[in-house]
C-alpha cells in the first residue's frame, strides 16, 4: 500500500512532468479535483483585452489551445466579432465569446479567473517602451478600473508597455477601489526569461529545451537583468565577454524586434508566446498545481523598489512566495545596482500618474 505522503509525492513529481491534456485528466481524477467522469480541468475564464491587436490575436490563439481553458473572452474596442468567430472555429477545449466597445466591457469581465492584458500601442524605431506611456498608460487605467469593478478576484497579466509603470498603474487603480491583492497582480517579463534561454542555448551550444535562465529587475533595457551565472545547463566555457553580450542582447531583444518590423510594430508572436506560457502557469498555480515558479514583474520585498521581477512560485491565490535573488557574480550586481534609479522613476511615473486624475 501506497503511504498517503508517498502517494503525494508521486502526484507531485507526475504533476510536475504532466503536459498533455489526458495525462492531466488522470492526475485531476487521483487528486480528486473533478468529480464528474470526464474528470476535465477545473472551469477557467480568460479574458484577454485587447484580443483583436498585434499581440492580442496570436495570444488568443495560444490560449484557444490551452486546455485548461473553458471559456475564452475576448474584448477590443474594434475587431472582435471577425477574430471570435475565425477562433471559434477551433475544436478545442473553450468556448469563445467576444465583446467590441466598452459598453460591453463588464460583461466581457465577469467571472474571469485570470484578465491577460495585451492592449495598447506598440513601439516604432527609435522609441523606448516609457515612450508609450501616454497613450498606454490610460488605457491601462481605464482597464483596471473595469477590472475592479466586475472581476476584482480575477488575476492580472499585464503585458502592456511600459510594464515598469503600468503595473504600479493597476496598484493604484485597484488600491483606490478597495480591491487591491498584491499576490493577484503580474507584469509580464516572460518574453526576457523565453529570450535569455534562446540566446544562452546558442552560444552555449546545449539543447534549448533544457535551458534555465533567470531574469529579474524590469521590463526595459537595462532594468531587464538575466542572471546568466546561475543558467543551468552551466556553460563553463562562455567567456566574461560572451556573457556581457548575452546579458545586452537579452536587454535589447524588444528593440531588435521593433528594428526589423521598421515601423510595422514591434514583438508580437514571440509576446503572445510568452504570455500564454505565463498566462499557463497561472492557470497551474490556480488548479493547485505545486512548484510552479515563473520569473514576473510583482509586489516585491526583494529590493528597495516597491515592484521588482524574480522568480515567483505560483499557487491558488496567484503569488505564493516571492523568491530572492540568489547569489549574483560580480558584473550582476553592478547591473542591479544601476538599474535600481531607472526602475525606481518608472515605478514612480506610474504610481504619480494614477493618482493624479
Ligand atoms: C518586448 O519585449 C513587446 O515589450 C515587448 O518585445
Amino acid at each position: 500500500m501506497i503511504s498517503s505522503f508517498s502517494s503525494t509525492m508521486l502526484i507531485r513529481s507526475i504533476l510536475k512532468k504532466q503536459s498533455s491534456l489526458s495525462s492531466y485528466n488522470n492526475i485531476l481524477r487521483r487528486n480528486n479535483y473533478s468529480s464528474s467522469s470526464e474528470c476535465v480541468p477545473p472551469a477557467r475564464k480568460v479574458v484577454v483585452l485587447g484580443a483583436a491587436g498585434g499581440i492580442g490575436q496570436p495570444l488568443s490563439l495560444l490560449m484557444k489551445l490551452n486546455p485548461l481553458v473553458s471559456m475564452l473572452s475576448l474584448y477590443d474596442i474594434v475587431g472582435t466579432p471577425g477574430v471570435t468567430s475565425d477562433l471559434s472555429h477551433a475544436n478545442t477545449r473553450s468556448q469563445v465569446v467576444g465583446y467590441m466597445g466598452e459598453g460591453n466591457l463588464g460583461k466581457a469581465l465577469e467571472g474571469a479567473d485570470l484578465v491577460i492584458i495585451p492592449a495598447g500601442i506598440p513601439r516604432k524605431p527609435g522609441m523606448t517602451r516609457d515612450d508609450l506611456f501616454n497613450i498606454n498608460a490610460g488605457i491601462v487605467k481605464g482597464l483596471c478600473t473595469a477590472i475592479a469593478k466586475y472581476c476584482p478576484h480575477a488575476l492580472v497579466n499585464i503585458i502592456s508597455n511600459p510594464v515598469n509603470s503600468t503595473v504600479p498603474i493597476a496598484s493604484e487603480v485597484f488600491k483606490k477601489a478597495g480591491t487591491y491583492d498584491e499576490r493577484r497582480l503580474f507584469g509580464v517579463t516572460t518574453l526576457d526569461v523565453v529570450r535569455a534561454k534562446t540566446f544562452y542555448a546558442a552560444k552555449a551550444q546545449v539543447p534549448v529545451s533544457a535551458v534555465n535562465v533567470p531574469v529579474v529587475g524590469g521590463h526595459a533595457g537595462i532594468t531587464i537583468l538575466p542572471l546568466f551565472s546561475q543558467a543551468t545547463p552551466k556553460a563553463d566555457s562562455l567567456s566574461e565577454e560572451e556573457i556581457t553580450a548575452l546579458t545586452k542582447r537579452t536587454q535589447d531583444g524588444g528593440t531588435e524586434v521593433v528594428e526589423a518590423k521598421a515601423g510595422k510594430g514591434s514583438a508580437t508572436l514571440s509576446m503572445a508566446y510568452a504570455g500564454a506560457l505565463f498566462a499557463d502557469a497561472c492557470l497551474k498555480g490556480l488548479n493547485g498545481v505545486p512548484d510552479v515558479v515563473e520569473c514576473s514583474f510583482v509586489e516585491s520585498n526583494v529590493t528597495e523598489l516597491p515592484f521588482f521581477a524574480s522568480k515567483v512560485r505560483l499557487g491558488k491565490n496567484g503569488v505564493e512566495e516571492v523568491l530572492g535573488l540568489g547569489p549574483l557574480s560580480d558584473n550582476e550586481k553592478q547591473g542591479l545596482e544601476a538599474l535600481i534609479p531607472e526602475l525606481k522613476s518608472s515605478i514612480d511615473k506610474g504610481i504619480k500618474f494614477a493618482n493624479q486624475s
